[in-house]
Protein backbone atom coordinates (compact mmCIF):
# COMPACT_ATOMS: atom_id res chain seq x y z
CA UNK A 1 0.00 0.00 0.00
CA UNK A 2 1.13 3.89 -0.91
CA UNK A 3 2.08 5.80 2.22
CA UNK A 4 0.30 8.40 2.76
CA UNK A 5 1.83 11.64 1.68
CA UNK A 6 2.77 14.83 3.80
CA UNK A 7 3.26 18.10 3.80
CA UNK A 8 6.13 19.83 5.34
CA UNK A 9 7.76 23.08 6.16
CA UNK A 10 11.50 23.27 6.18
CA UNK A 11 12.32 26.43 8.72
CA UNK A 12 15.32 28.11 7.64
CA UNK A 13 15.40 27.08 3.61
CA UNK A 14 18.04 30.06 3.89
CA UNK A 15 20.38 26.93 5.02
CA UNK A 16 23.30 26.00 3.19
CA UNK A 17 22.23 22.42 4.67
CA UNK A 18 18.85 22.89 2.84
CA UNK A 19 20.00 21.40 -0.84
CA UNK A 20 21.30 18.62 0.37
CA UNK A 21 18.25 18.07 2.66
CA UNK A 22 16.36 18.00 -0.28
CA UNK A 23 18.33 15.57 -2.35
CA UNK A 24 17.84 13.37 0.84
CA UNK A 25 13.72 13.90 0.48
CA UNK A 26 14.11 12.84 -3.16
CA UNK A 27 16.05 9.79 -2.83
CA UNK A 28 13.26 8.52 0.08
CA UNK A 29 10.20 9.51 -1.46
CA UNK A 30 8.87 6.10 -1.35
CA UNK A 31 9.39 5.88 2.27
CA UNK A 32 8.83 9.68 3.20
CA UNK A 33 6.05 10.78 0.27
CA UNK A 34 5.48 14.09 0.12
CA UNK A 35 2.12 16.29 -1.07
CA UNK A 36 3.88 19.67 -0.56
CA UNK A 37 7.21 21.35 0.29
CA UNK A 38 6.91 25.06 1.57
CA UNK A 39 9.98 26.76 2.02
CA UNK A 40 10.63 29.55 4.58
CA UNK A 41 12.72 31.89 5.65
CA UNK A 42 12.64 35.64 7.05
CA UNK A 43 15.90 36.45 4.89
CA UNK A 44 14.64 36.42 1.10
CA UNK A 45 17.73 36.88 -0.34
CA UNK A 46 19.89 34.51 1.22
CA UNK A 47 16.67 31.85 0.66
CA UNK A 48 16.42 33.40 -2.83
CA UNK A 49 20.68 32.39 -3.54
CA UNK A 50 19.45 28.33 -3.53
CA UNK A 51 15.98 29.36 -4.87
CA UNK A 52 16.65 28.10 -8.71
CA UNK A 53 18.07 25.14 -7.93
CA UNK A 54 15.52 23.85 -4.70
CA UNK A 55 12.98 24.95 -8.02
CA UNK A 56 15.05 22.87 -10.57
CA UNK A 57 16.22 19.65 -8.60
CA UNK A 58 12.66 19.01 -7.23
CA UNK A 59 11.38 19.69 -10.69
CA UNK A 60 13.09 17.30 -12.18
CA UNK A 61 13.30 14.80 -9.62
CA UNK A 62 10.11 15.02 -8.11
CA UNK A 63 7.83 16.62 -9.81
CA UNK A 64 4.58 15.41 -8.46
CA UNK A 65 5.48 17.73 -4.93
CA UNK A 66 4.09 21.27 -4.88
CA UNK A 67 6.52 23.31 -4.08
CA UNK A 68 6.00 27.18 -2.30
CA UNK A 69 8.91 29.78 -1.48
CA UNK A 70 7.89 32.00 1.29
CA UNK A 71 9.16 34.59 3.89
CA UNK A 72 5.60 34.75 6.00
CA UNK A 73 5.40 32.80 9.02
CA UNK A 74 1.36 32.36 8.43
CA UNK A 75 1.83 30.78 5.09
CA UNK A 76 4.69 28.93 6.22
CA UNK A 77 2.90 27.29 9.37
CA UNK A 78 -0.61 26.85 8.51
CA UNK A 79 -2.03 23.20 7.68
CA UNK A 80 1.11 21.16 7.64
CA UNK A 81 2.26 17.63 8.91
CA UNK A 82 6.24 18.23 10.03
CA UNK A 83 8.30 21.23 10.50
CA UNK A 84 12.24 20.92 9.51
CA UNK A 85 13.60 23.15 11.38
CA UNK A 86 17.25 24.08 11.27
CA UNK A 87 17.06 28.22 11.98
CA UNK A 88 20.27 30.31 12.89
CA UNK A 89 19.13 33.44 14.58
CA UNK A 90 22.07 35.89 13.47
CA UNK A 91 23.51 34.12 10.77
CA UNK A 92 27.27 33.12 10.51
CA UNK A 93 28.00 36.53 11.19
CA UNK A 94 26.79 35.89 14.59
CA UNK A 95 28.52 32.29 14.90
CA UNK A 96 31.84 34.37 13.96
CA UNK A 97 31.21 36.22 17.33
CA UNK A 98 30.20 33.49 19.21
CA UNK A 99 33.63 31.50 18.30
CA UNK A 100 35.91 34.33 18.33
CA UNK A 101 35.11 36.71 21.28
CA UNK A 102 35.33 34.33 24.07
CA UNK A 103 38.99 33.55 22.20
CA UNK A 104 39.33 37.12 23.32
CA UNK A 105 39.81 35.95 27.04
CA UNK A 106 42.12 32.54 26.10
CA UNK A 107 38.50 30.74 26.44
CA UNK A 108 37.12 28.05 24.06
CA UNK A 109 35.87 29.36 20.75
CA UNK A 110 32.91 27.43 19.68
CA UNK A 111 29.21 27.50 18.67
CA UNK A 112 27.56 25.03 20.95
CA UNK A 113 29.58 24.04 23.97
CA UNK A 114 31.27 27.22 26.55
CA UNK A 115 30.50 30.53 26.26
CA UNK A 116 30.15 30.86 22.60
CA UNK A 117 27.63 28.02 23.02
CA UNK A 118 25.54 30.32 25.82
CA UNK A 119 24.97 33.35 23.52
CA UNK A 120 24.01 31.47 20.79
CA UNK A 121 21.52 29.65 23.12
CA UNK A 122 20.07 32.58 23.70
CA UNK A 123 19.40 33.82 20.58
CA UNK A 124 18.03 30.20 19.38
CA UNK A 125 15.84 30.22 22.98
CA UNK A 126 13.98 33.53 21.56
CA UNK A 127 13.78 32.33 17.99
CA UNK A 128 12.39 28.69 18.55
CA UNK A 129 10.20 30.50 21.16
CA UNK A 130 8.35 32.72 18.77
CA UNK A 131 8.27 30.10 16.20
CA UNK A 132 6.81 27.44 18.41
CA UNK A 133 4.13 29.57 19.33
CA UNK A 134 3.40 30.75 15.93
CA UNK A 135 3.27 26.65 14.54
CA UNK A 136 0.26 26.15 17.54
CA UNK A 137 -1.83 29.43 16.61
CA UNK A 138 -2.67 26.74 13.48
CA UNK A 139 -2.54 23.51 15.04
CA UNK A 140 -1.30 21.51 17.97
CA UNK A 141 -0.43 18.02 15.87
CA UNK A 142 2.29 19.38 13.51
CA UNK A 143 5.39 17.70 14.26
CA UNK A 144 8.47 19.98 15.13
CA UNK A 145 11.98 18.79 14.30
CA UNK A 146 13.91 21.30 15.98
CA UNK A 147 18.14 20.74 14.46
CA UNK A 148 18.44 23.59 15.71
CA UNK A 149 21.19 24.46 17.79
CA UNK A 150 22.78 24.31 20.83
CA UNK A 151 20.24 21.58 20.48
CA UNK A 152 20.89 20.64 24.61
CA UNK A 153 19.72 24.01 25.52
CA UNK A 154 16.92 24.67 23.02
CA UNK A 155 15.41 21.09 23.73
CA UNK A 156 15.90 22.23 27.59
CA UNK A 157 14.17 25.50 27.18
CA UNK A 158 11.08 24.32 24.73
CA UNK A 159 10.62 21.75 27.38
CA UNK A 160 10.33 24.59 30.51
CA UNK A 161 8.27 26.92 28.00
CA UNK A 162 6.03 24.38 26.53
CA UNK A 163 5.85 21.45 29.56
CA UNK A 164 2.53 20.10 27.90
CA UNK A 165 3.80 19.62 24.37
CA UNK A 166 4.46 16.37 23.20
CA UNK A 167 5.14 17.14 19.53
CA UNK A 168 8.56 18.86 19.50
CA UNK A 169 11.17 16.20 18.76
CA UNK A 170 14.85 17.74 19.19
CA UNK A 171 18.02 16.00 17.01
CA UNK A 172 21.50 15.69 16.65
CA UNK A 173 22.95 13.94 13.98
CA UNK A 174 26.47 13.56 15.43
CA UNK A 175 26.25 10.09 17.43
CA UNK A 176 24.48 9.14 13.71
CA UNK A 177 27.45 10.51 12.63
CA UNK A 178 29.73 8.42 14.28
CA UNK A 179 28.19 5.37 13.84
CA UNK A 180 28.67 6.08 10.27
CA UNK A 181 32.62 6.08 11.14
CA UNK A 182 32.52 3.21 13.73
CA UNK A 183 30.29 0.73 10.63
CA UNK A 184 33.61 1.77 8.42
CA UNK A 185 36.03 0.72 10.88
CA UNK A 186 34.06 -2.47 11.85
CA UNK A 187 33.37 -2.97 7.93
CA UNK A 188 30.03 -3.75 8.59
CA UNK A 189 26.67 -1.92 6.83
CA UNK A 190 25.82 1.24 9.41
CA UNK A 191 21.87 -0.20 9.62
CA UNK A 192 22.99 -3.47 11.59
CA UNK A 193 24.63 -1.47 14.08
CA UNK A 194 22.97 -1.19 17.57
CA UNK A 195 24.55 1.29 20.25
CA UNK A 196 24.30 1.58 23.56
CA UNK A 197 24.77 5.56 24.27
CA UNK A 198 24.41 8.29 27.79
CA UNK A 199 24.95 11.55 28.11
CA UNK A 200 23.57 15.03 27.21
CA UNK A 201 23.52 16.82 23.99
CA UNK A 202 27.20 16.96 22.74
CA UNK A 203 28.06 15.39 26.09
CA UNK A 204 27.94 11.61 25.83
CA UNK A 205 29.74 8.32 25.71
CA UNK A 206 28.89 4.86 23.46
CA UNK A 207 29.21 2.25 25.66
CA UNK A 208 28.14 -0.54 23.90
CA UNK A 209 27.81 -1.64 20.50
CA UNK A 210 26.29 -4.84 19.18
CA UNK A 211 25.62 -5.79 15.83
CA UNK A 212 21.88 -7.57 14.46
CA UNK A 213 24.40 -10.54 13.89
CA UNK A 214 24.43 -10.78 17.48
CA UNK A 215 28.04 -9.99 18.02
CA UNK A 216 29.20 -8.14 20.25
CA UNK A 217 31.59 -4.75 19.00
CA UNK A 218 32.37 -2.68 21.52
CA UNK A 219 35.42 -4.00 22.84
CA UNK A 220 36.79 -4.32 18.74
CA UNK A 221 35.98 -0.62 18.00
CA UNK A 222 37.46 0.72 21.67
CA UNK A 223 40.83 -1.23 20.89
CA UNK A 224 40.81 -0.16 17.22
CA UNK A 225 40.33 3.51 18.54
CA UNK A 226 43.24 2.90 21.32
CA UNK A 227 45.83 2.22 18.81
CA UNK A 228 45.05 4.39 15.48
CA UNK A 229 44.01 7.80 14.46
CA UNK A 230 40.21 8.44 14.41
CA UNK A 231 39.30 9.63 10.76
CA UNK A 232 35.93 10.52 10.42
CA UNK A 233 33.98 8.73 7.27
CA UNK A 234 31.43 11.11 7.13
CA UNK A 235 32.72 13.05 4.11
CA UNK A 236 30.88 16.65 5.47
CA UNK A 237 33.41 16.42 8.15
CA UNK A 238 36.69 16.65 7.02
CA UNK A 239 37.75 19.81 7.19
CA UNK A 240 40.88 20.68 9.38
CA UNK A 241 39.35 21.33 12.55
CA UNK A 242 37.17 18.53 12.24
CA UNK A 243 39.84 16.23 11.40
CA UNK A 244 41.62 17.82 14.48
CA UNK A 245 38.23 16.69 16.64
CA UNK A 246 38.30 13.05 16.28
CA UNK A 247 41.83 12.66 16.93
CA UNK A 248 41.17 14.37 20.50
CA UNK A 249 38.50 10.77 21.17
CA UNK A 250 41.79 8.96 20.85
CA UNK A 251 43.67 11.51 23.26
CA UNK A 252 40.63 10.96 25.14
CA UNK A 253 40.53 7.43 25.31
CA UNK A 254 44.57 7.46 26.67
CA UNK A 255 43.29 8.69 29.70
CA UNK A 256 39.67 6.48 29.98
CA UNK A 257 39.15 4.06 27.98
CA UNK A 258 36.28 2.39 28.98
CA UNK A 259 33.63 4.25 27.26
CA UNK A 260 33.97 5.97 23.81
CA UNK A 261 32.92 10.20 23.79
CA UNK A 262 31.24 11.74 21.59
CA UNK A 263 33.74 14.39 19.68
CA UNK A 264 32.32 17.48 21.37
CA UNK A 265 33.70 16.47 24.90
CA UNK A 266 36.57 17.33 23.56
CA UNK A 267 35.93 21.23 24.39
CA UNK A 268 35.74 19.79 28.38
CA UNK A 269 38.83 18.07 28.48
CA UNK A 270 41.02 19.85 26.72
CA UNK A 271 40.39 23.22 26.39
CA UNK A 272 43.77 24.72 27.00
CA UNK A 273 45.24 22.79 24.14
CA UNK A 274 41.77 23.82 21.67
CA UNK A 275 42.23 27.71 22.77
CA UNK A 276 46.08 27.18 21.42
CA UNK A 277 45.33 25.68 18.58
CA UNK A 278 43.01 28.44 17.59
CA UNK A 279 42.90 30.96 15.10
CA UNK A 280 41.08 33.75 16.37
CA UNK A 281 40.68 35.44 13.11
CA UNK A 282 40.05 32.28 11.65
CA UNK A 283 37.64 29.76 12.92
CA UNK A 284 35.38 27.02 11.88
CA UNK A 285 32.50 30.02 11.18
CA UNK A 286 34.94 30.90 8.09
CA UNK A 287 36.02 27.34 7.33
CA UNK A 288 32.81 26.19 7.16
CA UNK A 289 32.40 29.52 4.79
CA UNK A 290 34.54 29.03 2.35
CA UNK A 291 33.99 25.28 2.27
CA UNK A 292 31.02 23.64 2.82
CA UNK A 293 28.87 27.15 2.03
CA UNK A 294 30.87 28.43 -0.91
CA UNK A 295 30.52 25.00 -2.64
CA UNK A 296 26.90 24.89 -2.57
CA UNK A 297 26.10 28.30 -3.66
CA UNK A 298 28.40 27.76 -6.19
CA UNK A 299 26.38 24.72 -7.58
CA UNK A 300 23.13 26.71 -6.96
CA UNK A 301 24.37 29.37 -9.24
CA UNK A 302 24.80 27.14 -12.40
CA UNK A 303 21.39 26.53 -12.18
CA UNK A 304 20.35 29.86 -12.81
CA UNK A 305 17.69 30.68 -15.67
CA UNK A 306 18.69 26.71 -16.24
CA UNK A 307 15.58 24.28 -18.16
CA UNK A 308 17.18 20.65 -16.86
CA UNK A 309 20.12 19.60 -14.50
CA UNK A 310 22.44 18.33 -17.53
CA UNK A 311 25.59 19.08 -16.11
CA UNK A 312 24.57 20.27 -12.33
CA UNK A 313 24.99 17.70 -10.17
CA UNK A 314 22.54 16.97 -7.53
CA UNK A 315 23.42 18.07 -3.65
CA UNK A 316 22.47 15.17 -1.24
CA UNK A 317 23.64 12.50 1.14
CA UNK A 318 23.92 14.56 4.24
CA UNK A 319 23.84 12.83 7.79
CA UNK A 320 21.82 15.29 8.54
CA UNK A 321 19.06 14.90 5.86
CA UNK A 322 18.63 11.40 6.14
CA UNK A 323 18.59 12.01 9.52
CA UNK A 324 15.79 14.56 10.12
CA UNK A 325 14.20 11.92 6.90
CA UNK A 326 14.69 8.82 8.51
CA UNK A 327 13.25 10.48 11.82
CA UNK A 328 10.14 11.81 10.13
CA UNK A 329 8.97 8.74 8.63
CA UNK A 330 9.48 7.08 11.70
CA UNK A 331 6.57 9.13 13.28
CA UNK A 332 4.19 9.40 10.56
CA UNK A 333 4.65 5.39 9.94
CA UNK A 334 4.83 4.36 13.63
CA UNK A 335 8.00 2.56 12.56
CA UNK A 336 9.63 2.70 16.48
CA UNK A 337 12.87 2.49 14.47
CA UNK A 338 16.24 2.94 16.40
CA UNK A 339 17.65 6.41 17.34
CA UNK A 340 19.69 8.49 19.92
CA UNK A 341 17.11 10.57 20.93
CA UNK A 342 17.13 13.30 23.04
CA UNK A 343 14.13 12.72 25.60
CA UNK A 344 13.27 13.34 29.76
CA UNK A 345 15.68 11.14 32.12
CA UNK A 346 12.24 9.81 33.78
CA UNK A 347 13.83 6.66 35.44
CA UNK A 348 15.96 5.97 32.22
CA UNK A 349 19.01 6.96 34.79
CA UNK A 350 17.44 6.15 38.12
CA UNK A 351 20.41 8.48 40.21
CA UNK A 352 20.35 11.41 37.24
CA UNK A 353 17.68 14.45 37.85
CA UNK A 354 14.95 13.20 36.74
CA UNK A 355 13.62 15.89 34.61
CA UNK A 356 16.93 16.74 32.71
CA UNK A 357 16.42 15.99 29.24
CA UNK A 358 19.64 13.53 28.40
CA UNK A 359 20.40 11.97 25.14
CA UNK A 360 20.34 7.88 24.93
CA UNK A 361 19.81 5.26 22.67
CA UNK A 362 15.88 5.00 21.95
CA UNK A 363 13.71 4.46 19.48
CA UNK A 364 11.17 7.03 17.87
CA UNK A 365 7.08 6.38 16.89
CA UNK A 366 4.03 7.57 16.46
CA UNK A 367 4.20 9.45 19.81
CA UNK A 368 7.96 11.00 19.42
CA UNK A 369 11.20 9.27 20.86
CA UNK A 370 11.23 6.75 23.85
CA UNK A 371 14.55 6.47 25.67
CA UNK A 372 16.06 2.75 26.26
CA UNK A 373 16.22 2.27 29.89
CA UNK A 374 19.56 2.75 31.05
CA UNK A 375 20.88 2.34 34.60
CA UNK A 376 22.91 3.89 37.23
CA UNK A 377 25.52 5.91 36.25
CA UNK A 378 29.05 5.56 37.66
CA UNK A 379 30.70 8.76 39.85
CA UNK A 380 32.93 10.23 37.34
CA UNK A 381 29.89 10.36 34.41
CA UNK A 382 27.50 11.65 36.84
CA UNK A 383 29.90 14.66 38.50
CA UNK A 384 30.53 15.49 34.92
CA UNK A 385 27.08 15.93 34.13
CA UNK A 386 25.66 17.26 37.03
CA UNK A 387 27.94 20.01 36.17
CA UNK A 388 26.99 20.16 32.67
CA UNK A 389 23.26 19.97 33.57
CA UNK A 390 23.58 22.71 36.03
CA UNK A 391 24.72 24.83 33.20
CA UNK A 392 22.39 24.34 30.67
CA UNK A 393 19.33 24.39 33.51
CA UNK A 394 20.64 27.97 34.42
CA UNK A 395 21.09 29.15 30.92
CA UNK A 396 17.30 28.69 30.48
CA UNK A 397 16.41 30.08 33.73
CA UNK A 398 18.87 33.31 32.86
CA UNK A 399 16.91 33.21 29.39
CA UNK A 400 13.46 33.13 30.86
CA UNK A 401 14.27 35.42 33.78
CA UNK A 402 16.45 37.64 32.17
CA UNK A 403 19.03 37.44 35.19
CA UNK A 404 22.34 38.42 34.83
CA UNK A 405 23.72 36.43 38.33
CA UNK A 406 22.20 33.47 36.65
CA UNK A 407 24.04 33.60 33.57
CA UNK A 408 27.44 34.34 35.55
CA UNK A 409 26.79 31.24 37.46
CA UNK A 410 26.17 29.45 34.38
CA UNK A 411 29.10 29.97 32.97
CA UNK A 412 31.36 29.77 35.90
CA UNK A 413 29.87 26.37 36.19
CA UNK A 414 31.26 25.75 32.74
CA UNK A 415 34.13 23.45 32.72
CA UNK A 416 35.29 25.68 29.61
CA UNK A 417 35.23 28.37 31.72
CA UNK A 418 35.59 28.14 35.54
CA UNK A 419 36.45 31.15 36.72
CA UNK A 420 34.29 34.27 37.72
CA UNK A 421 36.04 37.04 36.45
CA UNK A 422 36.53 35.45 33.16
CA UNK A 423 33.12 34.38 33.03
CA UNK A 424 31.71 37.97 33.85
CA UNK A 425 34.73 39.41 31.22
CA UNK A 426 32.93 36.98 28.42
CA UNK A 427 29.34 37.20 29.59
CA UNK A 428 29.73 41.34 28.85
CA UNK A 429 30.99 41.35 25.56
CA UNK A 430 29.12 38.90 24.17
CA UNK A 431 25.87 40.64 25.61
CA UNK A 432 26.98 43.58 24.22
CA UNK A 433 27.27 42.17 20.44
CA UNK A 434 24.47 40.50 21.32
CA UNK A 435 22.11 43.25 21.36
CA UNK A 436 19.92 42.99 19.19
CA UNK A 437 19.00 39.64 20.44
CA UNK A 438 19.06 39.58 24.53
CA UNK A 439 19.53 41.61 27.08
CA UNK A 440 20.16 40.30 31.21
CA UNK A 441 19.37 42.54 33.76
C1 LIG B 1 27.49 18.24 13.92
C2 LIG B 1 26.63 18.57 15.10
C3 LIG B 1 25.71 19.69 14.79
C4 LIG B 1 26.48 20.89 14.30
C5 LIG B 1 27.40 20.52 13.16
C6 LIG B 1 28.31 21.69 12.90
O1 LIG B 1 26.73 17.74 12.89
O2 LIG B 1 25.87 17.50 15.56
O3 LIG B 1 25.00 20.01 15.95
O4 LIG B 1 25.59 21.87 13.85
O5 LIG B 1 28.16 19.41 13.48
O6 LIG B 1 28.89 21.54 11.69
P1 LIG B 1 29.68 22.67 10.94
O7 LIG B 1 30.19 21.92 9.78
O8 LIG B 1 28.71 23.76 10.61
O9 LIG B 1 30.74 23.15 11.85
MN1 LIG C 1 24.46 18.32 17.17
Amino acid sequence: MKRKENVITIAGAGSARVPALLGNLIEYKERFPLKKIIMFDIDNERMGQMEAYDRLVLKTYYPEVEVIFTTDPDVAYKDIDFVFCQMRVGKGEMRSFDEKIPLKYGLVGQETCGPGGFAYGMRSLQGMKEMVEKVRSYSKDTWILNYTNPAAIVALGLDRMFPEDKRILNLCDQPYSLLKSYAKILEVPQETLIPKYFGLNHFGWFTGLKGTDGKDYFDKLRFYLRDHDFKPFNAEQRDKSWLDTYVRVNKYMNYFDEYIPTTYLQYYMFPTEIVQESDPKFTRADEAKVGREKEVFETCKLAENKKDMSGIKMLTNSVFGKLMVEVAESIAYDLNNSFVVMVKNNGIIPNFPQDAIIEVDGTIGKDGARGNYFGEISTFYKGLMENQYAYELLTVEAFMEKNYTKALQALTLNRTVIEPNKAKLVLDDLMEKNREYWHLD
